[in-house]
Protein backbone atom coordinates (compact mmCIF):
# COMPACT_ATOMS: atom_id res chain seq x y z
CA UNK A 1 0.00 0.00 0.00
CA UNK A 2 2.89 2.53 1.09
CA UNK A 3 4.71 1.24 -2.16
CA UNK A 4 1.13 2.13 -4.55
CA UNK A 5 1.18 5.31 -2.80
CA UNK A 6 4.40 6.42 -3.45
CA UNK A 7 3.93 5.47 -6.91
CA UNK A 8 1.08 7.44 -7.34
CA UNK A 9 2.68 10.81 -5.75
CA UNK A 10 5.36 9.95 -8.23
CA UNK A 11 3.22 10.25 -10.87
CA UNK A 12 1.89 13.59 -9.77
CA UNK A 13 3.43 16.97 -11.13
CA UNK A 14 5.79 18.48 -8.70
CA UNK A 15 3.62 21.49 -7.94
CA UNK A 16 1.40 19.28 -6.58
CA UNK A 17 3.45 16.50 -4.32
CA UNK A 18 3.12 19.13 -1.15
CA UNK A 19 0.37 21.12 0.25
CA UNK A 20 0.46 23.40 3.04
CA UNK A 21 -1.13 22.57 6.39
CA UNK A 22 -1.30 25.29 9.69
CA UNK A 23 1.56 27.06 7.38
CA UNK A 24 3.66 24.02 7.23
CA UNK A 25 4.29 21.95 3.82
CA UNK A 26 3.39 18.38 4.29
CA UNK A 27 3.26 15.50 1.07
CA UNK A 28 -0.65 15.32 -0.80
CA UNK A 29 -0.12 11.79 -0.98
CA UNK A 30 1.35 10.51 2.19
CA UNK A 31 0.35 12.64 5.01
CA UNK A 32 -3.27 14.26 3.66
CA UNK A 33 -5.75 16.19 5.80
CA UNK A 34 -7.63 13.24 6.45
CA UNK A 35 -4.23 11.55 8.13
CA UNK A 36 -3.29 14.36 10.40
CA UNK A 37 -6.87 15.07 11.73
CA UNK A 38 -6.91 11.45 12.52
CA UNK A 39 -3.41 11.72 14.21
CA UNK A 40 -4.71 13.79 16.86
CA UNK A 41 -6.58 11.05 18.50
CA UNK A 42 -3.68 8.49 18.42
CA UNK A 43 -3.39 6.42 21.34
CA UNK A 44 -0.17 6.49 22.62
CA UNK A 45 0.60 3.59 25.49
CA UNK A 46 3.74 4.23 28.04
CA UNK A 47 5.46 1.53 26.65
CA UNK A 48 5.21 2.49 23.06
CA UNK A 49 9.32 3.45 21.90
CA UNK A 50 8.73 6.78 20.01
CA UNK A 51 11.42 7.98 17.72
CA UNK A 52 11.52 11.71 16.58
CA UNK A 53 13.71 13.20 14.06
CA UNK A 54 13.61 16.51 12.12
CA UNK A 55 13.94 14.90 8.04
CA UNK A 56 17.50 13.71 7.39
CA UNK A 57 18.72 13.92 11.02
CA UNK A 58 19.40 9.80 10.91
CA UNK A 59 15.68 8.81 11.23
CA UNK A 60 16.43 5.21 9.13
CA UNK A 61 19.47 5.14 10.98
CA UNK A 62 18.18 4.96 14.89
CA UNK A 63 14.74 3.03 13.16
CA UNK A 64 17.84 -0.05 12.21
CA UNK A 65 19.24 0.49 15.32
CA UNK A 66 16.17 0.33 17.56
CA UNK A 67 14.56 -2.77 15.78
CA UNK A 68 18.00 -4.43 16.13
CA UNK A 69 17.62 -3.83 20.06
CA UNK A 70 14.25 -5.06 20.41
CA UNK A 71 14.93 -8.18 18.52
CA UNK A 72 18.05 -8.85 20.88
CA UNK A 73 16.52 -7.92 24.57
CA UNK A 74 13.22 -9.61 23.92
CA UNK A 75 14.74 -12.56 21.96
CA UNK A 76 12.59 -12.07 19.04
CA UNK A 77 13.58 -11.87 15.58
CA UNK A 78 10.50 -10.02 13.29
CA UNK A 79 11.19 -9.02 9.70
CA UNK A 80 10.71 -5.20 9.43
CA UNK A 81 7.33 -4.03 8.62
CA UNK A 82 6.99 -2.94 5.13
CA UNK A 83 5.83 0.29 6.14
CA UNK A 84 8.63 2.84 7.55
CA UNK A 85 7.21 3.41 11.02
CA UNK A 86 5.99 7.34 10.55
CA UNK A 87 2.92 7.60 11.97
CA UNK A 88 2.04 10.69 9.50
CA UNK A 89 1.81 8.36 6.94
CA UNK A 90 -0.40 5.83 8.54
CA UNK A 91 -3.67 6.14 6.68
CA UNK A 92 -6.84 6.64 9.57
CA UNK A 93 -7.74 2.54 9.13
CA UNK A 94 -4.70 1.71 9.58
CA UNK A 95 -3.88 4.23 12.47
CA UNK A 96 -7.32 2.01 13.80
CA UNK A 97 -5.39 -0.94 13.69
CA UNK A 98 -2.42 -0.05 15.68
CA UNK A 99 -4.87 -0.32 19.04
CA UNK A 100 -4.51 -3.94 18.87
CA UNK A 101 -0.49 -3.88 18.37
CA UNK A 102 0.79 -5.68 21.00
CA UNK A 103 3.97 -4.04 22.55
CA UNK A 104 6.58 -3.17 22.18
CA UNK A 105 5.51 -0.72 19.65
CA UNK A 106 7.74 1.61 17.37
CA UNK A 107 6.16 4.91 16.52
CA UNK A 108 7.90 7.25 14.37
CA UNK A 109 7.64 10.99 13.30
CA UNK A 110 9.39 14.12 11.85
CA UNK A 111 6.35 16.08 13.34
CA UNK A 112 6.95 19.05 15.39
CA UNK A 113 6.41 18.03 18.71
CA UNK A 114 3.14 20.50 18.48
CA UNK A 115 1.37 18.48 15.78
CA UNK A 116 2.58 15.29 17.23
CA UNK A 117 -0.68 13.20 19.00
CA UNK A 118 -1.35 14.84 21.95
CA UNK A 119 -0.84 11.61 24.14
CA UNK A 120 3.19 11.34 23.10
CA UNK A 121 3.28 13.70 26.27
CA UNK A 122 0.93 12.83 28.41
CA UNK A 123 1.37 9.06 28.38
CA UNK A 124 4.73 9.55 28.82
CA UNK A 125 6.12 6.70 26.47
CA UNK A 126 10.20 7.20 25.90
CA UNK A 127 10.55 9.65 23.06
CA UNK A 128 14.25 9.21 21.53
CA UNK A 129 15.17 12.81 19.56
CA UNK A 130 17.71 12.80 17.18
CA UNK A 131 19.09 15.90 15.70
CA UNK A 132 22.17 16.69 13.11
CA UNK A 133 23.80 19.48 12.25
CA UNK A 134 21.95 21.98 10.09
CA UNK A 135 24.46 22.33 7.85
CA UNK A 136 24.53 18.80 6.65
CA UNK A 137 21.37 18.44 7.45
CA UNK A 138 19.80 20.79 4.71
CA UNK A 139 22.57 18.97 2.48
CA UNK A 140 21.36 15.29 2.85
CA UNK A 141 17.79 17.05 2.16
CA UNK A 142 18.36 18.56 -0.81
CA UNK A 143 19.42 15.65 -2.72
CA UNK A 144 16.82 13.88 -0.70
CA UNK A 145 14.47 16.23 -2.37
CA UNK A 146 15.93 14.85 -5.88
CA UNK A 147 15.96 11.59 -5.13
CA UNK A 148 12.37 10.92 -3.23
CA UNK A 149 9.25 10.37 -6.51
CA UNK A 150 7.57 11.71 -3.62
CA UNK A 151 8.80 14.95 -3.06
CA UNK A 152 9.23 17.48 -5.49
CA UNK A 153 12.90 18.40 -7.15
CA UNK A 154 14.59 20.84 -5.78
CA UNK A 155 14.88 23.55 -8.37
CA UNK A 156 18.51 24.63 -7.31
CA UNK A 157 20.70 23.62 -4.32
CA UNK A 158 20.76 27.78 -3.60
CA UNK A 159 16.58 27.98 -3.92
CA UNK A 160 16.34 24.93 -1.52
CA UNK A 161 19.39 26.42 0.79
CA UNK A 162 16.81 29.61 1.48
CA UNK A 163 13.51 27.64 1.65
CA UNK A 164 15.13 25.94 4.52
CA UNK A 165 16.65 28.65 6.29
CA UNK A 166 12.89 29.99 6.16
CA UNK A 167 11.38 26.92 6.97
CA UNK A 168 9.59 26.87 3.77
CA UNK A 169 9.97 22.88 3.52
CA UNK A 170 8.26 19.86 3.88
CA UNK A 171 7.54 19.18 8.10
CA UNK A 172 8.94 22.84 8.43
CA UNK A 173 11.78 24.56 9.75
CA UNK A 174 14.73 22.65 11.64
CA UNK A 175 15.05 25.49 13.50
CA UNK A 176 11.67 25.78 14.99
CA UNK A 177 11.93 21.77 16.02
CA UNK A 178 15.28 22.76 17.50
CA UNK A 179 13.83 25.29 19.76
CA UNK A 180 10.68 22.70 20.38
CA UNK A 181 13.20 20.19 21.74
CA UNK A 182 15.33 22.65 23.97
CA UNK A 183 12.57 23.51 26.07
CA UNK A 184 11.20 19.50 26.92
CA UNK A 185 15.55 18.78 26.99
CA UNK A 186 15.60 18.03 30.72
CA UNK A 187 12.16 16.05 30.15
CA UNK A 188 13.16 12.49 32.05
CA UNK A 189 10.99 10.75 29.26
CA UNK A 190 13.30 12.36 26.40
CA UNK A 191 16.10 11.35 25.37
CA UNK A 192 18.36 13.26 22.73
CA UNK A 193 21.20 12.26 20.54
CA UNK A 194 23.45 13.53 17.86
CA UNK A 195 24.21 12.33 14.74
CA UNK A 196 27.47 13.18 14.72
CA UNK A 197 28.36 11.51 18.57
CA UNK A 198 27.04 8.27 16.84
CA UNK A 199 29.30 8.89 14.19
CA UNK A 200 31.73 9.39 16.52
CA UNK A 201 30.98 6.51 19.16
CA UNK A 202 28.09 4.14 17.84
CA UNK A 203 28.81 1.44 20.27
CA UNK A 204 28.29 3.86 23.03
CA UNK A 205 24.97 5.23 21.45
CA UNK A 206 23.61 1.66 20.63
CA UNK A 207 24.19 1.05 24.88
CA UNK A 208 22.86 4.16 25.85
CA UNK A 209 19.99 4.07 23.53
CA UNK A 210 18.65 0.88 25.19
CA UNK A 211 19.34 1.60 28.99
CA UNK A 212 17.31 4.18 28.32
CA UNK A 213 14.59 2.08 26.64
CA UNK A 214 15.45 0.10 29.57
CA UNK A 215 16.06 -2.59 27.08
CA UNK A 216 19.81 -3.90 28.10
CA UNK A 217 22.03 -5.68 26.45
CA UNK A 218 25.04 -7.42 27.18
CA UNK A 219 28.25 -5.79 25.48
CA UNK A 220 28.22 -8.46 23.17
CA UNK A 221 24.90 -7.53 21.52
CA UNK A 222 25.92 -4.19 22.06
CA UNK A 223 28.90 -4.32 19.73
CA UNK A 224 27.22 -6.81 17.34
CA UNK A 225 24.77 -3.96 16.68
CA UNK A 226 26.59 -1.28 16.27
CA UNK A 227 28.92 -3.43 13.75
CA UNK A 228 25.93 -4.01 12.03
CA UNK A 229 24.80 -0.50 11.41
CA UNK A 230 27.46 1.27 10.28
CA UNK A 231 26.90 3.07 7.26
CA UNK A 232 28.68 0.80 5.03
CA UNK A 233 26.93 -2.69 6.77
CA UNK A 234 23.47 -0.88 6.60
CA UNK A 235 24.45 -0.28 2.43
CA UNK A 236 24.57 -4.10 2.10
CA UNK A 237 21.86 -4.49 3.81
CA UNK A 238 19.78 -2.11 2.03
CA UNK A 239 18.06 -4.20 -0.60
CA UNK A 240 16.86 -6.57 2.06
CA UNK A 241 15.76 -3.44 4.50
CA UNK A 242 14.65 -0.72 1.79
CA UNK A 243 14.34 -2.57 -1.82
CA UNK A 244 14.64 -0.60 -4.29
CA UNK A 245 13.96 2.42 -2.19
CA UNK A 246 18.02 2.01 -0.91
CA UNK A 247 19.80 4.49 -2.79
CA UNK A 248 17.42 7.71 -1.67
CA UNK A 249 18.28 7.03 2.18
CA UNK A 250 21.60 5.92 2.43
CA UNK A 251 24.01 8.50 0.53
CA UNK A 252 26.80 9.60 1.90
CA UNK A 253 26.69 9.16 5.48
CA UNK A 254 29.16 11.61 6.38
CA UNK A 255 30.17 14.58 8.99
CA UNK A 256 30.87 17.78 7.30
CA UNK A 257 29.78 17.31 3.43
CA UNK A 258 28.82 20.27 3.60
CA UNK A 259 31.85 21.96 2.98
CA UNK A 260 31.32 20.62 -0.79
CA UNK A 261 28.21 22.08 -1.23
CA UNK A 262 28.07 25.52 0.45
CA UNK A 263 29.26 28.82 -0.48
CA UNK A 264 31.16 30.89 1.64
CA UNK A 265 28.28 33.47 2.35
CA UNK A 266 25.75 30.74 2.53
CA UNK A 267 27.95 29.42 5.45
CA UNK A 268 28.20 32.87 7.20
CA UNK A 269 24.05 33.36 6.52
CA UNK A 270 23.67 30.13 8.28
CA UNK A 271 25.69 31.14 11.12
CA UNK A 272 24.39 33.53 11.56
CA UNK A 273 20.49 32.29 11.95
CA UNK A 274 22.09 29.26 14.33
CA UNK A 275 23.50 32.03 16.72
CA UNK A 276 19.87 34.05 16.67
CA UNK A 277 18.12 30.86 17.27
CA UNK A 278 20.00 28.62 19.45
CA UNK A 279 23.18 30.35 21.11
CA UNK A 280 23.15 30.00 24.76
CA UNK A 281 20.73 26.37 24.57
CA UNK A 282 21.29 23.15 26.30
CA UNK A 283 20.98 21.99 23.19
CA UNK A 284 23.61 24.01 21.20
CA UNK A 285 25.90 23.19 23.85
CA UNK A 286 25.13 19.47 22.67
CA UNK A 287 25.02 19.93 18.91
CA UNK A 288 28.42 19.56 17.06
CA UNK A 289 28.28 22.88 14.81
P1 LIG B 1 23.47 11.80 3.89
O1 LIG B 1 22.48 12.28 2.87
O2 LIG B 1 24.31 12.91 4.41
O3 LIG B 1 24.28 10.65 3.40
P2 LIG B 1 17.07 10.08 7.44
O4 LIG B 1 17.09 8.62 7.67
O5 LIG B 1 16.64 10.86 8.64
O6 LIG B 1 16.33 10.43 6.21
O7 LIG B 1 18.59 10.54 7.26
C1 LIG B 1 19.31 10.17 6.13
C2 LIG B 1 20.78 10.47 6.34
O8 LIG B 1 21.33 9.53 7.27
C3 LIG B 1 21.57 10.32 5.06
O9 LIG B 1 22.63 11.26 5.16
C4 LIG B 1 22.05 8.88 5.18
O10 LIG B 1 23.12 8.55 4.36
C5 LIG B 1 22.42 8.85 6.65
N1 LIG B 1 22.56 7.50 7.19
C6 LIG B 1 21.74 6.44 7.01
N2 LIG B 1 22.21 5.35 7.65
C7 LIG B 1 23.36 5.73 8.24
C8 LIG B 1 24.34 5.05 9.03
N3 LIG B 1 24.22 3.76 9.33
N4 LIG B 1 25.40 5.74 9.46
C9 LIG B 1 25.55 7.05 9.15
N5 LIG B 1 24.67 7.75 8.41
C10 LIG B 1 23.59 7.10 7.95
Amino acid sequence: QMKSRMETAAKMKDEDKLYRRDGILYSTVLSPPETLDKLKDLQAREDDLILVAYPKCGFNWMVAVLRKIINASTGKDEKPPERPPLVEFLPPTVQEEMAQMPPPRLLGTHLHPDNMPATFFTKKPKILVVFRNPKDTVVSYYHFMNKNPVLPNAESWDKFFSDFMTGDVSWGSYFDHALAWEKRIDDPNVMIVMYEDLKQNLPEGVKKISEFFSLPLTDEQVSSIAGQSTFSAMVENSQKSHGNFGSIFFRKGEVGDWKNHFSEAQSKQMDELYHSKLAGTKLAARMNY
